[in-house]
């Protein structure tokens, strides 16, 4: 059977590609980074089955011995820096790890065991201020933050690899993914974590910043699955991984607290606008500035033709069933948290 390691194993696409590759019968490493404590994050309840290794992207030395000890066959780089608002607080470290880290992982592999194939993490954010509509595989990029451009000199580094030394080479475009196991920074778990709170009663606003932001989400669960036929296939190549739907934060907003059983409805514009409760006439969002980026993307919609048709992928969580099981997952998370508290 095959060994498979991933990069970033504890964040929420490790996770479903940790249980997926299990299920398929691989022995699956992961590469954790030391801290003082020990974190599995989201593969907590499989960590019995996985075998972890301490080291860091932007550490090549580490990364040969996670080869050596491996005996890969897979290499799934999922370490990121991948928040793209701390990519303008933190541009150096962003820079190490998503852009020369990807270097790093490239070489080990070269030395130890180049007949390892390798899946690189590229994003719809290389297409940041769009040059077409919808994005596939051969628009132009155009990334409009740190981490946008660290990750272009990843998605580049990747094909270049697999053009100079004949490595399998694969780069997955995806589209924003989400889901239960999501970081509650990014928008969509912030939004449905902050609907099971106002509902239950223990909040009363939701604050974002750009409501017409518009993006492409799918569910995370789904698109490991193209990861992996991505390095099933017989030739590397790169596939955009998409659902080719668009909606506005606004939209995602509107449709989580529908969810709960609450109808918003948003009046007024820019930093005044606000989202109010039809049933109590209470504000329940409001427009933060604070969560505006110095540069912003504002459309992200792909096309996933290529992914369908030559890798036969199909998504199978609709986006309502997606809003669906986040909001439900935090109504049951806040509930737990609100009877911890009272029985403290
Ligand atoms: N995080 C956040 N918080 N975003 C907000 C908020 C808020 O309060 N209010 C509005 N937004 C807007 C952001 O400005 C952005 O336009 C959009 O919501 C989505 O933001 P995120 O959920 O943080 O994700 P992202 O699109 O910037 O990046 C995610 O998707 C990329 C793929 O396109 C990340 O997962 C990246 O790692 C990934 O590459």
């Amino acid at each position: 059977m095959k060994n498979a390691l991933i990069t970033g194993i504890n964040g929420q696409d490790g996770s479903y590609l940790a249980e997926l590759l299990l299920s398929k019968g691989y022995t699956v490493y992961g590469i954790l980074r030391r801290k003082s404590v020990v974190d599995y994050g989201n593969v907590a309840h499989i960590k019995d089955k996985i075998k972890f290794i301490y080291a860091d992207m932007t550490d090549v030395v580490s990364l040969i011995n996670a080869m050596r000890i491996s005996q890969a066959d897979e290499v799934y780089n999922l370490a990121a820096q991948s928040f793209v608002a701390t990519s303008w607080e933190q541009p150096i470290a962003t820079t190490e790890i998503d852009a020369v880290g990807v270097t790093n992982m490239l070489e080990a592999i070269r030395l130890i065991n180049p007949k390892c194939r390798f899946y690189q993490a590229s994003t719809s954010e290389m297409f940041g201020k769009v040059q077409a509509i919808p994005q596939d595989e051969n628009t132009p990029f155009y990334p409009r933050s740190p981490y946008g451009v660290s990750k272009l000199y990843g998605y580049w580094i990747t094909k270049n690899y697999r053009e100079s030394f004949g490595l399998y080479t694969c780069n997955g475009i995806l589209f924003n993914h989400e889901g239960e196991r999501r970081g509650k920074e990014f928008v969509t778990r912030k939004i449905t974590d902050t609907v099971a709170r106002i509902k239950l009663g223990c909040q009363d606003c939701l604050e974002l910043g750009n409501l017409n932001a518009k993006r492409d989400w799918g569910h995370s669960k789904d698109y490991v699955r193209a990861m992996y036929l991505m390095l099933q296939q017989d030739e590397p190549d790169d596939y955009v991984v998409a659902t080719g739907e668009t909606r506005t934060v606004r939209d995602f907003a509107k449709i989580a607290f529908e969810k709960v059983g609450m109808n918003v409805e948003f009046s007024g514009e820019g930093v005044d606008e606000i989202g109010t409760d039809t049933a109590t006439g209470k504000v329940v969002v409001k427009v933060n500035p604070d969560f505006f980026r110095p540069a912003e993307v504002e459309l992200l919609i792909g096309n996933p033709k290529k992914a369908e048709e030559k890798l036969g992928w199909k998504r199978e969580i609709s986006f309502d069933q997606m809003v669906e099981r986040m909001v439900s997952t935090d109504l049951a998370l806040v509930s737990r948290e609100i009877k911890l508290a009272g029985s403290l």
